[in-house]
């Protein structure tokens, strides 16, 4: 006997069924559903055993964050990689799957603000020591070592003076003392893959160039199956998931990565140029110049160019202000990777409250800024990077 047809409030309320055509979309959609639907209870078992293809909950895992999660691992030559809501949550993941009570981490002092915090003072909390190092001296790593140092931690190109680490040296030392080497390759994907250079954990922000809108919060970590694995449960438990709709986002970002990061190269190469040759700022940090202390094992390391990422020293607080405010064009947004050129100021964004003498140390001074170069053409950027100086003059 077949039922009545429903009331408006059931067929408001039910889920359509699910649609079954005989072509599949040419782009995969965004699945936004937080739940997947089984058929009984041997399916749910099959899946949660790893017997059947699957997914449960968005938390532990969906269809867009496994695509993007394939050509992470695919572009790193890492065995497998997982997404998370920000690079912070992906550094955290890794911080939290490795370490234990009494465990030390050794870092670079050139990392990011946000995860020398995350290191010295949030970690220090659960009993987790942590000493730096400086990354461009590998030596001083000896000292940072301790009995039960479980991860060295490091960033590709150093923000903001685009330092360039040792990394098959660091990745050695860290092997012969038993810890695993992580590498935060947010300022650098495609320029070089650190796994091949003796990496255990590759990092990403996909906030930045990955994404490359500015329009997406998420992060990435590619390492050995067992390490996701395990960095995948905990990601699921703490909650650090990413989504599934900036996930998709990211997925689409990275269709174009390989352009934007040519093109946003050697713009940046030519810009970093012609301000060095200007003689109008005190100085330009930029690895693909001669003069960068890096330049000769960027040239050895690097195969992708030399990144999108330019530091300029304008002398102190108040030249760099009028520089900033001198622009018509590149907004002070302090974040990097978008199509369009943006600028930063790190001692009063990124490295915010760090230790003045640290940052003194680092020469991370108040005159720098940091400029993510973009996709415009380059004499155009250049008319605004001179009126900018003029205006500073
Ligand atoms: C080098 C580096 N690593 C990690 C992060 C954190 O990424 P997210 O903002 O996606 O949490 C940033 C953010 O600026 C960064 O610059």
């Amino acid at each position: 006997m077949d039922s009545p047809p429903p009331r408006p409030e059931t067929t408001c309320a039910r889920a359509a069924p699910p649609v079954r055509p005989s072509t599949a979309p040419l782009v995969p959609p965004p699945h936004l559903s937080v739940v997947y639907r089984f058929e009984g209870i041997d399916h749910v078992d099959d899946v949660y055993a790893g017997r059947d293809d699957g997914f449960v909950y968005a938390r532990d895992g969906h269809p867009n964050a496994a695509a993007l999660a394939d050509r992470i691992a695919a572009l790193e030559a890492a065995d497998a990689a997982a997404v998370f809501a920000s690079g912070m949550a992906a550094t955290a993941a890794v911080l939290l799957a490795e370490t234990n009570a009494g465990d030390h981490v050794a870092f670079a002092e050139q990392l990011y603000g946000k995860t020398i915090s995350l290191i010295g003072r949030e970690l220090s909390r659960f009993g987790v020591s942590s000493s730096g190092f400086d990354a461009t001296r590998p030596e001083s790593l000896a000292d940072a070592l301790r009995n039960g140092t479980r991860l060295v931690f490091v960033e590709t190109l150093s923000n903001p003076l685009l330092r360039l680490p040792d990394l098959p040296r660091l990745a050695d030392l860290a092997r012969q003392a038993g810890a695993k080497l992580v590498v935060d390759h947010t300022f650098a994907p495609l320029l070089c893959r650190p796994i091949e250079l003796g990496a255990s954990y590759v990092v990403h922000s996909g906030t930045k160039l990955i994404g490359g809108h500015s329009d997406l919060t998420l992060g990435l970590v590619a390492g050995s199956k067992g390490d996701i694995a395990r960095l995948s449960s905990v990601s699921s438990t703490f909650g650090l998931s990413g989504n599934p709709f900036e996930s998709w986002l990211a997925t689409r970002g990275l269709a174009t990565l390989p352009l934007r990061s040519a093109r946003a190269g050697e713009t940046a190469r030519d810009l970093a140029v012609r301000l060095s040759r200007s003689g109008r700022v005190r100085a330009v940090h930029y690895p693909g110049l001669p003069e960068h202390p890096d330049h000769d094992r960027a040239r050895s390391l690097l195969s992708g160019g030399f990144g999108a990422m330019i530091t300029v020293d304008l002398g102190d607080r108040a030249r760099a202000d009028a520089f900033i405010r001198g622009l018509r064009h590149v907004p002070f947004a302090p974040s990097l990777g978008d199509v369009a050129t943006t600028l930063s100021h790190p001692s009063s964004t990124s490295h915010r409250g760090q230790d003045p003498e640290l940052l003194d140390r680092l020469g991370i001074t108040p005159g720098l800024v940091r400029l993510s170069i973009g996709l415009e053409d380059a004499d155009d950027l250049w008319a605004d990077f001179d009126r900018a100086l003029a205006f500073v003059e």
